[in-house]
């Protein structure tokens, strides 16, 4: 008999005080079926079925705000209405034993007058503008440079967001501080040219981002808290001069905090090398000095994945376009079955159906394809 090693993704590990059972974590995926800003039954139908006993999924980015938005029907978790409505989506994840954590943002200036309140310009760090979203192929709106004062705020939209989260049934939070959207238009300086005290140095330029972290953590515990950041990424127009510092100073931020659970990083753009996609794999430094669980994230498949955590390049890997086609992904890592190719053009359509819930599940995984809604 030929003695089959686990592979090393579908090991169990701890996340704090949750149980992990395997690596394979569901990355947050906008998706555009939330209907004014609420969710759907549907969303309900896609997590559960990407959700299994001891795995971690975490919710596409949800405004904290009536001004977050910049995607058509995108979530929201900042009214009454918005929690009660989250409430059965996270109750379906929690019937299968996934673990669930909720993504909040605020896009800042990636959005248009029309996805704001009474049609007011987009608020950011600055008043530059960006040119176009090119995931909706958009042109953004020129927006408007946030007064030092009403940046406490903004903080506090994060920190109601998150007690939200919470009541909602959400296991944790994750603050995104990543791709270019409100955070990172502070922490990274082609994007922030203020000269107040959240301008200038390194420091200052983190601030909001750290304000919002220790709202959060104290709001919620620490024990609950997750961040993504993304210092070598340079989506929407947001590049730091020095990455590697951006990151080190933002790791000891959070290591502040006793028990912060986990830093999620996504790598820079794929690179081709011979004729191969290649990982950069320049977070290793990041995940040393952090004290939590780390996550890596960005152009990974099985074997990629294996060889990180093995490596011991990170404790855990995020999945985005594999998992959003592949709803039943461990299982077919396990089987090393065949993967459903991604459709891009249904990402971010608002179909309840079509390119969100009907990838289909493996033939033979009856239980699974039990939960797919009934559709011709
Ligand atoms: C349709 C789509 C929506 C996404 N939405 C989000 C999002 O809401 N929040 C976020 O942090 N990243 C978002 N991302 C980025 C993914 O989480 C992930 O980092 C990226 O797809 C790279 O991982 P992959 O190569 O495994 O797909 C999105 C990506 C896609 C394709």
């Amino acid at each position: 008999m030929v003695h089959q090693e686990a592979m090393p993704l579908l090991t169990p590990t701890k996340l704090g005080q949750f149980e992990l059972s395997h690596r394979v974590v569901l990355a947050p995926l906008t998706r555009c079926r939330s209907y004014r800003n609420v969710p759907q039954p549907h969303a309900a139908v896609y997590y559960s079925q990407r959700a299994t006993k001891g795995g971690l999924l975490i919710a596409e980015a949800t405004g904290v705000s009536a001004t977050a938005q910049g995607y058509p029907d995108t979530p929201g978790i900042w009214t009454q209405e918005q929690v009660e409505a989250w409430k059965p989506i996270v109750d379906a994840v929690h019937r299968k034993g996934g673990i669930f954590f909720c993504q909040i943002w605020h896009v800042g200036r990636v959005s248009t007058n029309e996805f704001q309140p009474d049609g007011q310009a987009p608020i950011s760090s600055t008043d530059k503008q960006i040119s176009l979203n090119p995931e909706l192929g958009i042109a953004c709106s020129k927006p408007r440079r946030l007064l030092t004062e009403e940046i406490p705020g903004i903080v506090d939209d994060f920190r109601r967001a998150a007690r939200n989260a919470v009541e909602a049934g959400f296991d944790g939070v994750e603050i995104h501080g990543a791709h270019g959207y409100l955070l990172e238009q502070f922490m990274k300086d082609s994007a922030n040219d203020r000269t107040d005290e959240y301008g200038g140095s390194l420091e200052n330029r983190c601030r909001f981002a750290v304000e919002v972290v220790d709202a959060i953590v104290h709001e919620v515990g620490a024990h609950r808290v997750g961040i993504r950041l993304s210092p070598f990424v340079d989506f929407m127009d947001c590049v730091d001069s020095d990455p590697m510092a951006l990151g080190n100073y933002m790791i000891q931020q959070l290591n502040k905090h006793e028990g912060f659970l986990y830093c999620h990083m996504v790598e820079a753009r794929m690179a081709i090398v011979d004729g191969r996609r290649h990982i950069p794999h320049r977070l290793l430094p990041f995940r040393k000095a952090f004290n939590g669980t780390f996550i890596a994230a960005g152009g990974y498949d099985k074997e990629e994945g294996n060889k990180a955590v093995a490596e011991g390049y990170t404790d855990l890997v995020a999945y985005g376009r594999l998992f959003l086609a592949n709803p039943d992904l461990p299982k077919r890592f396990l089987l090393d079955a065949s993967l459903n190719k991604y459709e891009r053009s249904t990402f971010y359509t608002q179909d309840p159906v079509v390119g969100y819930t009907d990838y289909p599940f493996l033939p033979e995984d009856k239980s699974n394809n039990d939960q797919s809604p009934a559709h011709a």
